[in-house]
């Protein structure tokens, strides 16, 4: 009996590792322990045991069927592991990106302003951040540009409520209206308040106007706006800069040229007309791109710097008319659609 029951315990261990699926294994498992079983084939037969042997023979059978479940159990495990293994498919590592998420763009706002940033600082240009909500003192008064001026209107800015409040903006009187701002040329005051001359520095940002949006206007756009103070600054310095400018960012094919205009901040000041006819879709000779000027001595006055000793220039540029002129687009809508077909195309 002790013979069988080693042989049938040895098989087992040979059958069992091999087995593959839950119906071959549910067969095996009936072969050995199911009613017409090898093990209680063996079990019946005890009845033929001497009297004074049973004991010892049922301790083995005991232990002969416990080893067996524990094969089969081991068997069983083996199966849904490798059941599970099937379900879940080859192994991934976890920790590399998913090979579904594809790799985004730059948006073409972004590459432009990133690029003019870099054209800058490569001539000493630092740049520069301002807060989008802005008090009338740095957005108008600070730059001379008085109460009537038409920039100032209601129909023209985005005023806040009076009871709106700003922690990192703070108001010249409790008379002061919060608003968006209206150009990024309120970042030379903040510039010139906080710092001290020789100034250079260009800010890029957000700037907001009550514009009914159509294909050339957009309630929301961007500017880029450059501040140079020092001696002896001159017009000659303006136009040579803008000139570097252009040339660095359209091609050395660009042109520019001053058409003289009114600003308040500066004085004299011009408008800036481009002329890049070798540009997809530019179909006039000159295109005006931005305006700019001499720093008015009442706004170097109002930040406390000599106008006697510090000369500079300025100038400030819409960043979608850039853009558009650079590849082409001809509805400024189309920056802020986040349509992928049209983001693809700047990769
Ligand atoms: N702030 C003007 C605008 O939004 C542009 C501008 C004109 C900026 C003359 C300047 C400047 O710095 O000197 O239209």
């Amino acid at each position: 009996m002790q013979d069988q029951l080693n042989a049938l315990l040895a098989k087992a261990q040979n059958e069992l590792p091999a087995l593959k699926t839950r119906p071959e294994f549910e067969a095996a498992k009936a072969r050995y322990v199911g009613p017409n079983g090898e093990l209680t084939a063996l079990m019946k037969q005890m009845g033929t045991v001497p009297k004074e042997q049973r004991p010892a023979v049922g301790k083995l059978i005991n232990e002969t069927k416990g080893q067996l479940q524990t094969q089969l159990d081991a068997a069983l495990r083996q199966i849904e592991a490798t059941e599970l293994q099937a379900q879940l498919g080859p192994a991934v590592d976890p920790t590399l990106p998913s090979p579904d998420s594809e790799l985004g763009t730059h948006h073409p706002l972004t590459l432009v302003r990133e690029e003019m940033c870099r054209i800058l600082r490569k001539v000493g240009f630092t740049v520069v951040e301002g807060p989008e909500v802005e008090t009338e003192y740095y957005c108008f008064d600070a730059l001379n540009t008085p109460p009537d001026h038409p920039a100032r209107d209601a129909q023209d800015t985005f005023y806040l409520p009076d009871a709106a409040k700003f922690g990192n903006v703070s108001k010249k009187h409790q008379q002061e209206k919060y608003l968006l701002r209206t150009h990024t040329s309120s970042v030379q005051i903040r510039t010139m308040l906080k710092g001290k001359p020789p100034i250079r520095v260009v800010s890029p940002g957000r700037v907001y106007r009550r514009d009914t949006t159509d294909a050339t206007h957009s309630a929301n756009f961007h500017q880029l706006e450059c501040l140079y103070v020092d001696k002896n600054v001159t017009v000659r310095d303006l136009k040579a800069l803008l000139d570097y400018i252009f040339a660095s960012l359209l091609g050395k094919d660009t042109k520019t040229r001053f058409r003289p205009h009114y600003f308040g901040y500066t004085e004299p000041s011009f408008e800036v007309d481009l002329s890049a006819r070798h540009l997809p879709k530019v179909n006039k000779e000159w295109i005006e791109i931005g305006g700019c000027g001499m720093v008015d001595p009442t706004v170097f006055k109002g930040v406390g710097y000599d106008s006697t000793v510090w000369s500079g220039y300025a100038f400030g540029m819409g960043l979608e008319r850039l853009a558009m002129l650079l590849y082409g687009i001809d509805d400024i809508r189309y920056f802020y659609q986040n349509d992928v077909r049209f983001l693809k195309q700047f990769a």
